[in-house]
């Protein structure tokens, strides 16, 4: 940590940025992966390039590093749970009972999700505990409906609009 600011200031102030929910996946050697990521956002759109943040201790992490491919799955606002099982569940057994297909690349792609995004890795950059991986979107897939959102260390849904 800096000198500039405490650990708790920190946390304090990015508990007050709301963001999304995904499910990072990943393929490589033969296993499939997924782990919750909110550090996810656009970079470009020529060409469509996309980031997640991925602490490098996580097993997702090393698969995608192997892999060198990605899928960004945008969760649904009723799908708190699937991203408390891929946050805190036994890694190994995420996906059982979970419906999902793979994408031309491997990567699974959840069902029920607003967007399915497949990257290939164009590249990676190191930093503190995470790597930011920057992402090609390869493929799309999206359906109506409303985000799952986090916000203060919980899941929060749309508020009605303003302005
Ligand atoms: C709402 C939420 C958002 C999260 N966002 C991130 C994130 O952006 N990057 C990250 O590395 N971990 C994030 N995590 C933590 C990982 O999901 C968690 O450490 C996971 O168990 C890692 O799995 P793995 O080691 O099997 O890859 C988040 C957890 C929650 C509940």
């Amino acid at each position: 940590m800096s000198d500039l600011v405490s650990a708790d200031g920190f946390k304090q102030a990015l508990r007050r940025w709301a963001s999304g929910v995904t499910i990072l996946t990943s393929k490589a050697n033969g296993e499939i992966h997924g782990m919750t990521v909110s550090a996810f956002a656009s970079v470009s759109a020529s060409p469509p390039l996309v980031l997640v943040c991925t602490n490098t201790s996580s097993t997702t992490h090393a698969v995608i590093h192997a892999g060198g491919v990605f899928g960004v799955n945008v969760l649904a606002s009723d799908q708190a749970e699937l991203s408390s099982r891929f946050a805190f569940g036994d890694h190994t057994t995420r996906f059982e009972g979970v419906g999902f297909r793979e994408g031309r690349t491997g990567v699974p792609f959840l069902d029920g999700c607003l967007a399915q995004m497949e990257c290939r890795v164009r590249s990676a950059h190191f930093e503190g505990t995470h790597s930011i991986y920057i992402g090609e979107v390869l493929d799309v897939v999206v359906r109506d409906g409303e985000p799952l959102l986090y916000f203060d260390g919980g899941y929060r849904t749309l508020a009605p609009k303003v302005g």
